[in-house]
């Protein structure tokens, strides 16, 4: 088909080079990430044909390095009576060399009312599967239909562990819901994972457990929490508790409350896997949005919508979880970056618009506004260690902002930039902030100032190389 420049160029301008986003279609939750023989698994919630939440497949991409990678056929496709309406989210485990996938089979019955199955399909090269059908049906005494996102993990005994996302009948709240398998076919239900009653949202989803050294996490994905202050100002959340998961299936949280895993704008439905050296990483969804804001993104006309986190290597350090880009998104650096040490105020042309820019001080921080492009603005104020992100809402036009403080003094700004989107780590992963940004401006400037003490810093900007991928269509 001949394209025009200017069409060819209206393609490009909001193009994700380094992040998985679908081929065509609306992409959502990452599913089933696993290191299966060798090689790397993402699966994703995928509308193939459309940029709306219907009819929901599994995407599914691999890779050996985070750099090239192959996309496969759909994996699971909602065409059976126990998931006509959707093959939900989940995940994967290894077991006697077979690749496992649980979801949640999703169906709209005559009368229009849900049914959630938990399904399983099994495969032995990891690329054609085979679908067992459902291996937990619903309804649960006291919880409504809303249960889904099967995430398994073996025990320390060798016994399976699912949790799933629930909603309670009576309250209409949140909840978690843990069974047990010796066989990962016939599950029994231990229970609520949390004695406690907790009054965080009215359905969990995307439940998730797993162990950062010898402390357990729970993270979710809790829908309907109000907005305090500078927290919960999404239309959804996902974060943690830390505690201790205990031989029954119980998890014993800790004093600290609910933290949110990232702090921008629209990360959510993260899910976890250990890969075979040992390593806890996460990829999340960017993302979830108010429908008017989502139906409004530019990327719909190009026919597709949404994309996966850079993948997150996840460690506890001091309370808390720590994020930082994997270490093979270093790979994706061109040679020769920009370095600039300096005290001065500074402003770059970048070479293009996929960059990793990486700020580093010598001693702590003082205060400064960095703008990206004219359109992101990111303030950070030494004495109360307050830093906020502001872009322009594309739908309303209005400026927008998320603020969160951090616990240490700022010693390390990192962005992940793309034409469209942007991944902001603070001094190693202590905090994240991931955001969209649809500017039709074609500047490409980066400015660092400094709002009063002027301190050493090096700018380091490396250009980002985009994925090699095969087979997309
Ligand atoms: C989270 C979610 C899951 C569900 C999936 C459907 O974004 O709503 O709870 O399984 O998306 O696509």
């Amino acid at each position: 088909m001949y394209r025009s420049m200017e069409q060819i160029n209206k393609l490009k301008q909001y193009e994700l080079g380094y992040h998985i986003r679908p081929p065509k279609g609306l992409l959502n939750d990452p599913n089933g990430l696993v290191q299966y023989k060798g090689v790397y698994h993402v699966f994703y919630q995928w509308n193939q044909t459309d940029t709306t939440h219907q009819s929901k497949s599994w995407g599914h991409m691999t890779t050996k390095d985070f750099i090239r990678w192959e996309t496969h056929q759909p994996a699971l496709e909602p065409v059976d009576w126990y998931d006509q309406d959707g093959c939900y989210s989940g995940s994967a485990i290894v077991f006697e060399e077979k690749l496992y996938l649980f979801y949640t089979g999703n169906v709209r019955d005559a009368n229009g009312e849900r049914k959630s199955y938990q399904c399983l399909a099994v495969s032995e090269d990891g690329i054609h599967f085979e679908k067992k059908g459902p291996v937990l049906e619903h309804p649960i005494k006291g919880y409504t239909a809303h249960v889904r996102d099967p995430k398994v993990w073996q025990g320390k005994d060798g016994n399976w562990w699912m949790v799933l996302g629930a909603q309670k009948e009576e309250t209409l709240t949140g909840d978690a819901l843990m069974y047990q398998s010796t066989n990962l076919i016939d599950w029994t239900l231990t229970g609520s994972l949390m004695d406690e009653t907790l009054s965080l949202g009215y359905m969990w989803e995307c439940p998730d457990v797993f162990k950062l050294d010898d402390k357990d996490v729970f993270a979710f994905s809790p829908q309907g929490l109000k907005a305090e202050g500078e927290k919960y100002n999404n239309i959804y959340q996902s974060g943690y508790f830390t505690g201790e998961l205990v031989d029954n299936g119980k998890f014993v949280k800790d004093e600290q409350p609910f933290k949110e895993l990232d702090y921008g704008f629209e990360f959510y439905a993260p899910q976890t896997f250990s890969d075979e050296v040992g390593r806890t990483i996460l990829y999340g969804w960017v993302g979830v949005m108010e429908p008017e804001v989502e139906a409004s993104v530019p990327t719909r006309k190009n026919g597709w919508l949404h994309a996966l986190s850079i993948p997150r290597e996840v460690k506890y350090e001091n309370g808390k979880l720590i994020q930082y880009p994997i270490a093979e998104t270093t790979h994706l650096r061109e040679k020769n970056p920009v370095v600039i040490k300096s005290t001065q105020d500074e402003r770059i042309t970048l070479a293009s618009l996929q960059q990793d820019i990486l700020i580093e001080w010598g001693s702590a921080s003082t205060d400064f506004v960095i703008h990206l492009r004219n359109e992101i603005e990111i303030n950070y104020q030494a004495a109360t260690k307050k830093l906020t992100v502001v872009r322009t809402n594309w739908l309303t036009n209005n400026k927008e902002e998320r603020t969160t403080f951090l616990t240490n003094d700022l010693m390390e700004l990192r962005l992940l930039m793309e034409s469209s989107m942007v991944e902001m780590f603070l001094n190693k992963g202590e905090e994240a902030f991931t955001l969209r940004y649809f500017t039709t401006e074609t500047n490409q400037s980066f400015s660092f100032e400094h709002l009063n003490e002027k301190v050493e810093k090096t700018i380091t900007s490396y250009a980002l190389r985009s994925f090699i991928v095969k087979n997309r269509s």
